[in-house]
């Protein structure tokens, strides 16, 4: 007699207990640069996550709209050539909305979402485990942009790492190799990496998508300075600033940037920094590839490119990458 009844997945969370970095004196020191500048990382408070949410909606921003799309129309694509037996790990999870869209054509055994934001893991975790009683989940804390091993647990599965939404975009190139050779040895030799790259395209569209009119990316962009003001106690008057977003056909990114109004002091605990009239902070930079360009990226990180999936404009690719 067969039984019908599901296997149900295993749950494991898994805590690496990352380093804190101390954000008091990172963003002190970057307002103390040269060129002021503050990472992009600290965009993403509760407000600034939600509003990367509306960003994502936005006519303007195609980027999410078409990775999906991708998913879409090649998802039995994608299924066949990542083969079976597979864990995927997502470096970066958030709120694992895209590994939901990967899971609808490919078949995993196993997800292992990495994110820093401990609590925000273990719920998204949970209820993808409560959503995909067959799949086991392994959430692991940790921070995914420094070099970190995963749980012998995964050992012996086909791993497939999943780094999609265009976010190796908002590391410098330099910085991209970096991390992507760390992922190669996270990952193993053999191991399979589908990342999402946005394409090189007309300025006027990219410019767009980082200053929609709306004006939801502006509000984005000035909330890190409210994240500044809640965090650390800083008075970064907001109305003082404006957001800029710039194509740099040079570097081949969108860089942005919040422009003070007049000369003006902010204080930060005990520091106080000086802003000279339409002085700017850097806040970003969101590259976008060719594909020649983003195949000698990946080489030089040590993966070779297997498969490459796009839309009809062209405008976004999902790749496949081996480590080899
Ligand atoms: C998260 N990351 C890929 C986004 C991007 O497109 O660079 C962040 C963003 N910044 C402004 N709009 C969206």
């Amino acid at each position: 007699m067969t039984s019908n009844k599901m296997v149900l997945g295993d749950y494991q969370f898994f805590d690496l207990k990352p380093a804190r970095q101390d954000m008091h004196q990172e963003i002190v020191a970057g307002l103390r640069a040269q060129e002021k500048r503050i990472a992009p990382k600290y965009f993403y408070d509760e407000q600034g996550s939600a509003l990367f949410e509306s960003i994502t909606e936005l006519p303007e921003y195609y980027l999410t709209r078409t990775e999906m799309n991708v998913f879409d129309r090649y998802g039995d694509d994608i299924a066949a050539v990542i083969g079976d037996g597979t864990c995927v790990v997502e470096y970066g999870s958030g709120s694992s909305q895209k590994i939901r869209k990967l899971l609808e054509t490919v078949h995993m055994e196993a997800y292992m979402p990495v994110d820093i934001s401990k609590d925000h893991l273990r719920n998204n975790a949970r209820a993808l485990h409560r959503d995909f009683p067959g799949l086991s989940v392994y959430p692991i804390c940790a921070d995914f942009t420094q070099p970190f091993e995963l749980p012998e647990i995964a050992n012996g599965w086909n791993r497939v790492g999943f780094f999609p939404g265009s976010s190796i975009g908002n590391f410098d190139p330099a910085d991209a190799v970096t991390f992507l050779s760390n992922i190669a040895r996270n990952l193993g030799p053999g191991a399979q990496l589908i990342i999402g790259v946005d394409r090189k395209k007309a300025p006027e569209i990219l410019e767009a998508a980082y200053d929609d009119s709306q004006g939801i990316t502006a509000e984005f962009n000035l909330n890190l300075l409210k994240h500044l003001n809640d965090a650390l106690g800083a008075n970064f008057a907001i109305d003082e600033f404006t957001h800029e977003a710039v194509y740099n056909e040079d570097l081949g990114c969108v860089q942005m940037y919040l422009r003070s109004r007049k000369a003006q002091q902010v204080t930060l605990g005990t520091e106080i920094v000086e802003f000279a009239r339409d002085e700017t902070i850097h806040t970003e930079n969101s590259y976008k590839y060719h594909l020649e360009e983003f195949q000698a990226l990946a080489e030089s990180a040590g993966f070779a490119v297997r498969s490459v999936w796009t839309d009809e404009r062209n405008w976004f690719a999902v790749v496949l990458l081996e480590v080899q």
